[in-house]
């Protein structure tokens, strides 16, 4: 596979990152993931406009070549021959001379950029979106920044193994009673029609694939109604599903044991699915 890192395409063999790293040392840096389909990237304005974001939120500087990732990943999805897949981006606050929980000195230290590709091919004709997914709830004790897409992963990390132990495929959080997100996903259900989702706060990452799959249900005469639900409130739903640039629409069909609706995939589910795979391509 051919990466970028610091300015250069390179064998990732070859691809080499500070010990010093703040990312590495203090996950200190932001990340992004664009899906690529028919060798085209979903959404790259998007994902571009919230990287931008992260850094401003993280007082992080731009890397030299924020102008041209979107270059840069057309390249890389070229050179690697990706039809169907993702690209990874990470900016961090690069590598000082020192640990030291202080931000280092914008004007020695520069920011390291880092991308690598995915090959996933079957990505778009997952048959796992035929069957759905089961979920297990448990408690969001992650950081209040949510809205960051920072590299920050070890409690998402845990609570997809939590998931997986209890014989489940993803683990929805839950604060003070109520449904943040998904552990890498924005998560919905869906009752007499209408599509119930969180509202955008630092609560949660303001989804890609949320902004995009709301609009598309507007647009095809579906109610959205963004507020908090509960876990009982879900497995009292028609539907659940969850969204995210690596699963586009994904349904949710158990909850904690309980089947959501008749435990089967959703009309609302396949159907926005359907839309958001067929304007992507
Ligand atoms: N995760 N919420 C969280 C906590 C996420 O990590 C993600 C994305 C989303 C969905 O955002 P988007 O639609 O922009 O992908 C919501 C990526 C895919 C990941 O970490 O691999």
């Amino acid at each position: 596979r051919t990466v970028f890192v610091n300015g250069e395409y390179l064998p990732e063999t070859e691809a080499k990152v500070s010990i010093f790293d703040r990312g590495f040392l203090m996950a200190d840096g932001v990340y992004e993931v664009t899906s690529v389909l028919g060798g085209k990237l979903i959404d790259f304005e998007g994902h571009a406009k919230r990287l931008e974001r992260s850094l401003n939120e993280l007082d992080m500087q731009k890397p030299e070549e924020f102008d041209d990732l979107l270059d840069i990943h057309r390249k890389l999805v070229e050179l690697n021959g990706i039809e169907e897949g993702m690209i990874y981006l990470q900016i961090t606050r690069g590598a000082p001379d020192d640990r030291d929980f202080v931000f280092p000195d914008p004007e020695a230290t520069r920011p390291t950029l880092v991308l690598f590709t995915q090959n996933k091919p079957g990505l778009a004709a997952n048959p796992v979106a035929d069957k759905g997914i089961k979920v297990i709830s448990i408690e969001d004790i992650r950081w209040g920044r949510r809205d960051i897409k920072t590299v920050q992963l070890l409690y998402p990390s845990m609570g997809k193994m939590m998931a997986k132990k209890a014989g489940c495929d993803d683990a929805w959080m839950v604060e003070d009673g109520y449904v943040t997100e998904g552990t890498s996903n924005n998560a919905y259900i869906v009752k007499d029609g209408k599509i119930i989702t969180r509202g955008l706060s630092n609560d949660i990452l303001h989804g890609i694939t949320r902004a995009a799959v709301l609009r598309f249900a507007q647009e095809a005469q579906m109610e959205v109604v963004e507020r908090p639900y509960t876990i009982e409130e879900a497995q009292a739903a028609d539907e659940a599903f969850v969204t995210s640039a690596s699963t586009f629409v994904m349904p949710v069909v158990e909850i904690d044991g309980a089947a959501v609706g008749d435990g089967q995939v959703g009309p609302v589910a396949k159907r926005l699915r359907e839309i958001y795979l067929d304007e992507s391509l």
